[in-house]
């Protein structure tokens, strides 16, 4: 196996077979907040800039290219503490843009790893499409992969959820993939080919033959021009070459060593300290690199993965024994590793000064919010901490859900995720119009046009589970004089019939001037009552439930702390002025109404 010095003699060895040997041109490593697509929150592949160009569009430099992007993958950060989950990584990637397509790509990717990388072929396994109704089975692949060498018993052929590739957002280009492994399990590989042995097969890379579009309805097309878009993991790929796991390369090398010695512990010491080594060498790295690009800990978006990530890398400081602030300390060996990335060292203090306040904040009240969730696994009823509870532990300890979870997790028990989302939906509504107030007179806005987009937010949202069933819930919503935006889950785009349908139903209720009425009672009864909200809060406290009474029984019944109108005639017309993705799986719509 070939030696190589570290991340950057990969880099140049990859870039350089491509663009010397292969006839490729390098392009640009693009910044990890996306600049033209918005289907993703973070750069997840080396394809996302070139999504235009794999639909059809010329590129500037032609249309073979190569570079190393850095990526950010969310979708696995409670995986992150095993051997080889990251969220930050380095993607080394070659495309053809109509250029060459499956001979060419396996050709170049065997050559490299068996010749440039000089890895031993008996330690390489492949898998290819199985084929289903969108694409027919991958035989030319493995066809291709037998014929420079591979056995056949190193090739299996797997369905859509191991063997397909994107669209990384809702939409886009995608297509049926060939994955090349590399045996990590002890003793020579077996002659079995990677599925039927998950553990000791480690995948490096992925050659995708890009002949598809996917709309957001779901529907592919086969696309004119056939592309190849691959990825090779950095870090995974050093830690096959050197022997060694992910980890202990020199992707991570200088960052462990900085936490052992804040921790006063060993990487290799116990399985405990491994863990939370490599969770908070892995945050850590990925948040630098988002404050890099002046992404900021925030409540929603990228910011709330931030957050989450410096949140989840503090506390596995404390299981570590760690007693003082580290992450700034550990945020300074992050800058050692990556010198080509002048971006980090030119916001260096930015991002510093931004990472240390956060681990303030947090650390200020962790362990009060630890001390607090112990509280709550005693009292946990059937084993789930309710919704509330969790809410509260995000309000006043700021614990992101997912911790809250992941504390459950490891001690056997539940959380009331949606009790929380509801929890957190209900509150989001309340503060937001509480700030609003506040900046206008120093009241909550109460005002006539926000009463009436109140009851037509419930109207609303009882039509949208009319139109599109049950599984429809309310993620959030925000009200202004203006008008009413509402989020909920929902997976796709809306036709344009159901949205004039669900206006129609609106509208229909403002026409026939139902009473409103509002009651209190406790969440039993309300639950009993079949109102929409929150359950499973502390018996004996008092909710209001306001009921749209419809001509043939109820059109709406919500808990909610209002204020709303008494009869739905003073809504006026309603129309929904706009349906966008609001995040993944959840849309949202602002409307108005018109007198
Ligand atoms: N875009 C492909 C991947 O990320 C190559 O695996």
């Amino acid at each position: 196996m070939r030696k190589v010095s570290g991340r950057r003699e990969l880099i140049r060895l990859y870039v350089g077979f491509f663009t010397d040997e292969k006839g490729h041109k390098e392009c640009r490593n693009v910044p990890l907040v996306p600049e033209n697509d918005p289907t993703v929150l973070f750069t997840t592949a080396g394809m996302h800039p070139l999504v235009p160009y794999l639909l059809g569009q010329k590129h500037p430099l032609g249309n073979r290219l190569v570079n190393v992007q850095k990526c950010i993958r969310t979708t696995d950060i409670d995986n992150v503490g095993d051997s080889t989950h990251l969220t930050f990584f380095e993607m080394l990637g070659n495309w053809s843009l109509g250029s060459y397509f499956k001979e060419e790509a396996i050709g170049s990717s065997f050559e490299f790893l068996t010749k440039v990388l000089e890895i031993p072929l008996e330690r390489l396994s492949i898998t290819c499409f199985a084929g289903d109704k969108d694409a027919p089975m991958d035989t030319e692949a493995a066809r291709i992969w037998e014929s420079l060498g591979i056995p056949k018993g190193r090739i299996v052929y797997l369905p859509k959820e191991d063997n397909w590739w994107g669209p990384a957002g809702k939409s886009g280009p995608c297509g049926p993939d060939t994955e090349m492994f590399y045996w990590v399990g002890p003793g020579p590989a077996p002659m079995v080919a990677s599925a039927q042995d998950r553990g000791g097969w480690m995948e490096i890379w992925n050659d995708v033959f890009m002949q598809f579009n996917k709309s957001e309805d779901g529907v592919f097309t086969e696309l004119a021009q056939k592309n190849v878009d691959t990825g090779m993991g950095v870090e995974r790929t050093l830690a096959t070459l050197e022997g060694k796991e992910v980890f202990e390369t020199d992707a991570f090398l200088p960052i462990i060593a900085k936490v052992e010695e804040l921790s006063g512990k060993k990487y290799g010491e116990s399985e405990s300290a491994k863990k939370a080594m490599r969770i908070i060498c892995d945050h850590v790295k990925a948040s630098v690199f988002m404050l890099a690009e002046l992404v900021v800990p925030a409540r929603i978006e990228r910011g709330y993965v931030l957050r989450r990530l410096i949140r989840r890398a503090i506390r596995y400081g404390r299981e570590l024994g760690i007693s003082g602030r580290f992450a700034k300390e550990v945020a300074k060996s992050v800058f050692e590793v990556y010198p080509d990335y002048t971006h980090l060292s030119d916001n260096r203090d930015f991002i510093l000064s931004e990472l240390g306040a956060e681990e303030e904040r947090f650390s200020e009240v962790i362990d009060q919010g630890i001390k607090y969730f112990e509280r709550a696994k005693a009292e946990a009823v059937a084993g789930t901490i309710d919704g509330k509870t969790a809410f509260l532990l995000y309000q006043s300890f700021g614990f992101p859900i997912e911790m809250t979870e992941e504390l459950a997790r490891e001690a056997g028990i539940k959380v009331a995720r949606d009790g929380y989302e509801r929890e957190a939906a209900r509150h989001q509504e309340l503060s937001r119009t509480a700030s609003a107030g506040v900046f206008k007179s120093g009241l909550a806005d109460n005002s006539a046009e926000t009463t009436r987009l109140h009851t037509a937010t419930h109207l609303l949202h009882a039509a949208l589970r009319k139109v599109l069933g049950p599984n429809v819930e309310q993620r959030g919503s925000n009200i202004t004089p203006e008008r009413l935006r509402f989020d909920f889950s929902w997976g796709e785009k809306m036709t344009p019939e159901q949205v004039a349908q669900v206006e129609g139903i609106v509208n229909e209720n403002v026409a026939h001037a139902l009473d409103v009425t509002r009651e209190e009672m406790n969440p039993a009864q309300a639950k009993a009552a079949g109102a929409m909200g929150i359950f499973g809060e502390k018996y004996g406290e008092r909710i209001s439930i306001y009921t749209v009474h419809g001509p043939a029984g109820v059109a709406s019944k919500e808990i909610c702390s209002g204020p709303h109108v008494t009869n739905t005639r003073e809504l006026g017309h309603f129309r929904i002025v706009k349906e966008e993705a609001s995040s993944r799986g959840v849309r949202r719509i602002k409307a108005v109404l018109e007198k």
